[in-house]
């Protein structure tokens, strides 16, 4: 198959290299395959499996110029087989040289071109082990115009591929060889211009086109320019290749090939214009300066053109002419003459131009109009002093008498400048002599520093101002050479004059006087006593210190026994504490309760004459307390029941101590880190019991304080109330907060045990009692129990240890006791001294 294919392409090329007039060009421009497969579906290269491989492409193009013969078989044109482009490659461009020594592009020369050609492409996968598979294969017709030359030849882009997975794609261009021509380059045409022919070639068509003057089909045949006899008027015409000329008779002109009639024979155009002749007719060429058909009309040149500077114009044959007035020139008298241009001014003399004349600058020495003239210039008698003038040309001299000099001898010659006289001689000038004069040296200002000059020929004296010495008081005088300053002091040397400075404790000019230091006062309390170089200060009663600045403190001592001390000058001031008096305070007030102001607030004074209670005891109003009976019980006396009966007071108010300590230190956030210690005292036990079951209860009321006062009813209450129920197990205090009511029997020693029928009775008589009193409560009164007889233990406010035992009514509700209270500290809580330690205190009634 392959060496049929390989032998049509062969002969194919013998035979059209031979009668070749147009090349076509087949470029292979790319290949791709997109799914691998070949012309059936099957794959290129089959593995167990699947198509694993690309294929290994090679070409098969049929180019078929007449369309005619079974496919693929009439490659009349070109059949091209390629060897293998890649392996496994299905997707690529094609080299410019083709496996198997093809070029790309691929050259195709034809004897003519039909204008069509078909292009037929088989694709083959190259296999060694079985027969090749075929890939693809497709065909189609081109048409395209043959171009002029390869130039101007353009690829034409084609693609051929059966289905769409596959795209074969190339280019062709078709083109003329040289001097072929027309639509299939068949026309044969080559231009010459020789023996064989004259002509040129269509670019077209390749047509010849003859040379002016040949003809014939190979345009070798001369025409006869002469045929048509166009020398008129009896000219006779010579033919040449491609012209003709003319002899004409006499009269007659040769003009544009023809014999003409001479128009300018009768000499029409007019002023030495130029006849000519044309064809029936002539023309004039005007020489300058005129115009018209016959050159008939001179031209005026001064219409247009105006003479500057005042010139007249004057119209010639060829243009004007200024005539230009005095000191112009120029065409247009623009030009100023230059009357200096042939230098008139003699003797050097400069020349201004002017407009129209000139005017000379003459040299010194010589004036004129054109410094031709000598000047005299002695005329203005330049020579002084009786001195005669010479004239000299450009100058004078002057010939001085006696005494005179210089040029116009204006000058007294100094008859002194040799000096003439003795130096002790002062030499006078005169006129053509001199004097010798006795010389004054102070002329000479020979004195110094303001000094004075005193005329002593044929010297001088020099009186000098203070401070100045020496001949010419030239000389500052040293004041501190005497050494002035007494007592080491330094001196420094002033003009006229020194200043000491002196060393500690003396002054003066000299340094001479001892100081007073004491002079400034330095002693502010004291009296000053002057030392050398110091003082001290002596100072008076109540002061101190080196310059008596210190007030004596007179209470360091702590004098005041009882009482506040107030230092004064020199001097001290106790302000006693109350019920002291005494200029040391040691002295108790004797009679306290005499005072303007007595001291018990709440209660009656007793006089006692006993230190140990400041002279007085206080006997308290009820519902008061303390030293002073300022202690107002409904304010501070707090309340606490107690479960049984108060056995020890003490121990309880310890711990009732420590139950407030604790709560203090809970509520008073303030004052939580001050440490203050919280102490109690009982001041009234009550018997009271339980309203539910009737077991005995004590009612506590009680005082609590700490260094800073007493503690408020109000808040101390409202701490145990609000207290959490395990702080007063916590401190040993069987706190009871439950309901209560007085208790009006006898106290007794197991009275529960034995008596049990009759808390029966009791439990059903205050059941009734309740139940009357809710009654009556609901009937809207206030209903008001009898007077309940309570023990109300006040305590005296001394050291008497005296039980004061105060029988009082007090009165109370029937039924519940309300112990809710409000919490709240108050700010105000009064601030006491420190309280006194406590008396005794009587144990309660139900022991
Ligand atoms: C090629 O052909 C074009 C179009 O006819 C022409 O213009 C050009 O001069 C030609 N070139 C040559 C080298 O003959
Ligand atoms: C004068 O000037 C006019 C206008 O510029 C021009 O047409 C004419 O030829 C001039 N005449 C001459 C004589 O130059
Ligand atoms: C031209 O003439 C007028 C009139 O005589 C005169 O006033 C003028 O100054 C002249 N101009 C020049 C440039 O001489
Ligand atoms: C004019 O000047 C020239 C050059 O400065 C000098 O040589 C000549 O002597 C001068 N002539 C007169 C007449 O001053
Ligand atoms: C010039 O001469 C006259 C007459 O001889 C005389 O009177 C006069 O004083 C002289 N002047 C001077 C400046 O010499
Ligand atoms: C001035 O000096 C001269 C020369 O030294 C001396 O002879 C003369 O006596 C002096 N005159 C006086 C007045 O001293
Ligand atoms: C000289 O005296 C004048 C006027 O009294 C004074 O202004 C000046 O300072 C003095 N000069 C000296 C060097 O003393
Ligand atoms: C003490 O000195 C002070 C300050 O100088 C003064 O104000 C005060 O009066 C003096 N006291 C006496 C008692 O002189
Ligand atoms: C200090 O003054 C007091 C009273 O003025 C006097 O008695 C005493 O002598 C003085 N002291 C001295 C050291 O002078
Ligand atoms: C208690 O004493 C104060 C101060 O003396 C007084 O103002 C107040 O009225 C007294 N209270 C009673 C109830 O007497």
């Amino acid at each position: 198959m392959k060496f049929v294919l390989l032998l049509t392409a062969l002969l194919s090329h013998v035979f059209l290299l031979v009668w070749a007039t147009a090349s076509v060009q087949f470029k292979f421009v790319s290949f791709y395959n997109s799914d691998h497969n070949d012309y059936d579906g099957g794959c290129c290269d089959d593995v167990i499996g699947g198509c694993d491989n690309f294929c290994d492409n090679y070409f098969f193009v049929c180019i078929d110029g007449d369309d005619t013969g079974p496919l693929g078989t009439s490659c009349d044109m070109a059949a091209i087989t390629t060897e293998k482009l890649h392996e496994d490659n299905d997707n690529f461009n094609f080299p410019s040289t083709i496996p198997n020594a093809i070029a790309n592009p691929y050259t195709i020369r034809v004897d003519s071109w039909s204008g069509s050609m078909q292009v037929f492409v088989r694709v083959w996968d190259l296999d060694t082990q079985n027969a090749d598979d075929e890939i693809d294969r497709d065909r189609r017709t081109i048409y395209e115009a043959a171009a002029r030359n390869l130039s101007s030849a353009t690829w034409q882009q084609y693609s051929l591929g059966s289905r769409s997975q596959i795209d074969f794609s190339f280019e062709v261009r078709v083109y003329c060889d040289s001097y072929y021509f027309g639509s299939d380059c068949s026309v044969y045409c080559i231009p010459r211009d020789d023996q064989y022919g004259h002509y040129r070639c269509d670019t077209n068509t390749g047509a010849k086109i003859c040379y002016s003057g040949w003809e014939g089909t190979t345009c070798n045949i001369d025409v006869d320019d002469c045929a048509s006899t166009p020398c008129k008027n009896g000219g006779t015409c010579h033919d040449h290749v491609a012209y003709f000329t003319c002899a004409c008779p006499p009269g007659f002109v040769y003009a544009d090939e023809f014999c003409e009639y001479d128009d300018c024979a009768g000499q029409p155009c007019q002023n030495g214009a130029t006849c000519n002749d044309l064809i029936g007719q002539f023309k004039c060429v005007c020489p300058l300066g005129y115009f018209g058909d016959l050159c008939e009309v001179d031209i005026d040149y001064c219409i247009n053109q105006t003479c500057a500077n005042n010139g007249t114009c004057v119209d010639r044959v060829d243009g004007f002419h200024c005539l230009c007035e005095t000191g112009y020139e120029g065409l247009l008298c623009d030009v100023e003459t230059d009357e200096c241009s042939s230098s008139p001014c003699l003797h050097n003399g400069t020349c201004h131009d002017l407009i129209g004349k000139y005017q000379c600058a003459c040299q010194e020495g010589y004036e004129g109009t054109h410094c031709d003239l000598e000047t005299d210039e002695c005329l203005s008698s330049p020579c002084r002093n009786n001195a005669t003038c010479e004239d000299e040309l450009a100058g004078y001299h002057c010939h001085c008498v006696d005494g005179y000099e210089g040029d116009t001898c204006e000058m007294d010659i100094d008859e002194c400048a040799s000096f003439p006289c003795y130096v002790n001689e002062t030499c006078v000038n005169e006129i053509n002599g001199f004097w010798c004069l006795r010389l004054n040296l102070c002329d000479y200002d020979p004195c110094m520093n303001n000094a004075t000059c005193v005329d002593d020929y044929p010297g001088f004296i020099c009186e000098c101002a203070a401070g100045y010495g020496g001949k010419t008081c030239d000389q500052d005088i040293d004041e501190c050479a005497s050494s002035p300053c007494l007592h080491q002091g330094t001196c420094t040397d002033h003009l006229d004059g020194y200043t000491c400075l002196c060393p500690p404790g003396y002054g003066g000019e000299k340094c001479h006087s001892e100081t007073t230091e004491c002079n400034s006062s330095p002693c502010l309390n004291g009296t000053c006593w002057d030392l050398i170089n110091g003082y001290v200060c002596n100072c008076t009663a109540g002061y101190a210190g080196v310059l008596c600045q210190n007030e004596i403190d007179e209470c360091a001592s702590s004098p005041c026994e009882h009482g506040t001390c107030v230092d004064e000058l020199n001097a001290y001031r106790c302000e006693c504490d109350v019920f002291y008096e005494g200029t040391q305070c040691d002295t108790v007030i004797d009679k306290p309760c005499a005072l303007r102001d007595p001291p018990c607030q709440n209660g009656t004074c007793e006089n006692t004459n006993s230190a140990n209670d400041y002279n007085y005891k206080c006997t308290c109003d009820d519902g008061f307390y303390g030293t002073n009976c300022d202690i107002d019980s409904k304010l501070y006396g707090a309340v606490v029941f107690m479960i049984g009966k108060l056995e020890d007071k003490s121990a309880y108010e310890t711990k009732l101590a420590n139950l407030l300590q604790k709560l203090y230190a809970l509520h008073s956030r303030v004052r939580r880190d001050t440490g203050e210690t919280v102490s109690v005292e009982i001041i009234l036990t009550e018997d009271y019991v339980k309203s539910t079951d009737s077991s005995p209860l004590t009612k506590v009321t009680f005082l609590a304080w700490t260094e800073s006062g007493y503690l408020q009813k109000d808040t101390i209450e409202a701490w145990i109330d609000g207290a959490s129920t395990d702080l007063p197990a916590q401190y040993g205090l069987d706190i009871y907060k439950g309901s209560a009511e007085p208790f009006t029997g006898n106290p007794s020693e197991n009275w529960i045990g034995s008596n049990w029928y009759i808390i029966l009775l009791i439990v059903v008589i205050v059941a009734s009692v309740v139940i009357a009193a809710g009654f009556i409560y609901h009937k809207g009164y206030i209903n008001r129990a009898k007077d309940a007889v309570i023990k109300y233990q006040g305590r005296d406010r001394g050291q008497s240890a005296l039980p004061l035992n105060l029988e009082t009514t007090y009165n109370t509700r029937i039924g519940e006791v309300d112990i809710a209270h409000s919490t709240r500290i108050r700010d105000d809580a009064p601030t006491l001294p420190k309280r006194p330690d406590l008396p005794n205190m009587v144990e309660g009634e139900g022991e």
